[in-house]
């Protein structure tokens, strides 16, 4: 199959990589953040096809290039784009809207018009490129119109959707104004994915109300005859990857030099997050804090290691949070640190993955404190390289992996004395406690990777609709 005709195409908002300049002039590429490229990276390396998105620079055009393995098609954005269709109707619009407006969404119709003009564009590269029959996998909330668009332009394709993030409740998602066109969007798919099942009832739910189609249980029944599918498919990783990484020599050395320059505490606790005010930091920082000066736990047996990764910077809400957590960083430290002694080490950095690995394989206690998360693939990433048994998970009930991972401390993050409590016992829980449930933990993580994810999505794609477009599931 030749790469300008593939028939496996994968549509994010963002390529696997981003193309950078150094101030030397020199052009880079680096991992683009978050979960989503750390999840569809391996799946795509596995499969030969190609992967559209924006390579993270505005005003560029980029030819398509092959970059590890992968054929990568770039889409340009412009920089009214960047700040209207990303910035804006992205992740200062639905980002909030669908993390439980911990944040307030704010509603422009010139955004909306950006989302619209953008989101048509990722639709026909991929209907300029995909073969006759070729299956499509639409990815995020960046590009909920596609599935519709890509449709209209090439009934021939199978087209699959999956939202990397919470949908929201139904009582939220009413307050977007272009809701029905969303929903809309959506069903262009035949699969829809999401990471919980409460997740694909919500939608099942706004379509009969809001679009008024008839649905019964998992399915939707359109007017011409075709069905769309909702379902649930909890993201994995590639877990033996990471653990693999994590068992260099390299890695484990790092890791000794990480434990060795906090001066080799009994307890190291760490925090991986990009900085996003709904990954909860503050409330984690907040009970590490007091429990430093409540006494319970001794500055010289305990550090906090916080990397925070940079995220849209230029958004509103994300400059705010960044200025308040500098400000309690400084805040805690200096009430409760001593010279030499700094509770906190506070990173505000991207790291590449042996680096994280060695900071998982450094840590004896992860906290992960989301006030809400699709998932949380850091939380994972963390048990697979816990492949001795030691070490422990404070997890928030607020993040789609604690439906998962039952045997981590699962924690409240807004109630601060339970999550002190947590972090607590965490701490001083014995090996044979920590090694039984981390075991659970990994048998969970390793059993159900990334692998078996997407296989899950793309065979139930598959069986959906058979070569003529026509539907083969029969109505139950
Ligand atoms: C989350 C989203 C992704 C997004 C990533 C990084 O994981 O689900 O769609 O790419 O965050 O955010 P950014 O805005 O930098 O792409």
């Amino acid at each position: 199959m030749p790469r300008e005709q593939p028939d496996f195409v994968v549509i994010a908002n963002r390529l696997p990589v981003d193309r950078v300049t150094s101030p030397d002039g020199e052009v880079l590429w680096r991992t683009s953040p978050g979960g989503l490229v750390t999840a569809l990276e391996p799946v795509m390396r596995r499969h030969d096809g190609a992967w559209i998105g924006w390579h993270g620079a505005a005003d560029e055009k980029l030819r398509p290039f092959d970059h590890a393995g992968m054929h990568l098609v770039p889409i340009p954005l412009t920089e009214d784009d960047v700040q209207e269709y990303y910035e804006g109707f992205s992740n200062a619009t639905l980002w909030p809207l669908y993390h439980d407006v911990i944040a307030a969404p704010e509603y422009h119709r010139e955004w909306w018009d950006a989302y619209v003009r953008v989101n048509r564009r990722f639709a026909k590269k991929a209907a300029q490129i995909a073969a006759e029959g070729a299956t499509v996998w639409v990815q995020d909330y960046q590009l909920q119109l596609v599935p519709q668009m890509l449709r209209a332009l090439r009934p021939d394709l199978r087209i699959g959707f999956f939202l990397h993030i919470p949908f929201p409740p139904t009582e939220l998602y009413q307050q977007l104004p272009w809701r029905r066109e969303i929903l809309e969007g959506l069903l262009g798919a035949d699969l829809v994915g999401f990471q919980a099942p409460g997740a694909a009832q919500n939608f099942i739910r706004l379509v009969r109300q809001r679009v008024g189609h008839k649905t019964h249980r998992d399915t939707v029944y359109l007017p011409d005859g075709r069905t769309v599918l909702a379902k649930a498919y909890p993201i994995s990783i590639d877990a033996e990857g990471f653990e693999t990484l994590s068992r260099t020599p390299e890695v484990q050395a790092r890791a000794a030099e990480i434990r060795e320059s906090l001066g080799n505490p009994e307890t190291v606790l760490l925090g991986i997050d990009r900085l996003d005010y709904t990954k909860g930091l503050p409330q984690r920082l907040r009970a590490f804090g007091e429990l430093v000066a409540d006494g319970l736990v001794q500055l010289d047996d305990v550090k906090f290691i916080q990397i925070a990764t940079p995220s849209r910077e230029r958004v509103n809400s994300y400059k705010l949070l960044r200025d308040n957590i500098n400000q309690l960083v400084g805040r805690i430290n200096g009430d409760i640190g001593r010279i030499g002694q700094q509770p906190i080490q506070y990173l505000h950095a991207s790291y590449p993955r042996e680096e994280m690995a060695a900071m998982y394989r450094a840590a004896d206690v992860m906290v992960v404190t989301p006030l809400r998360d699709g998932m949380n693939l850091v939380a994972k990433e963390y048990i697979a390289t816990r492949w001795d048994n030691r070490g422990a998970l404070v997890l928030s009930e607020f993040a789609g992996a604690a439906a998962e991972l039952k045997q981590a401390y699962l924690v409240n993050p807004h109630d601060i004395n339970g999550l002190k409590q947590k972090m607590l016992e965490a701490i001083n829980a014995s090996g044979r406690e920590t090694s039984r449930r981390m075991k659970a933990l990994r048998k969970q993580v390793m059993e159900n990777d990334i692998d078996r994810w997407a296989n899950d999505f793309l065979t139930e794609l598959n069986a959906q609709r058979d070569p003529h477009g026509k539907t083969t599931r029969p109505i139950s």
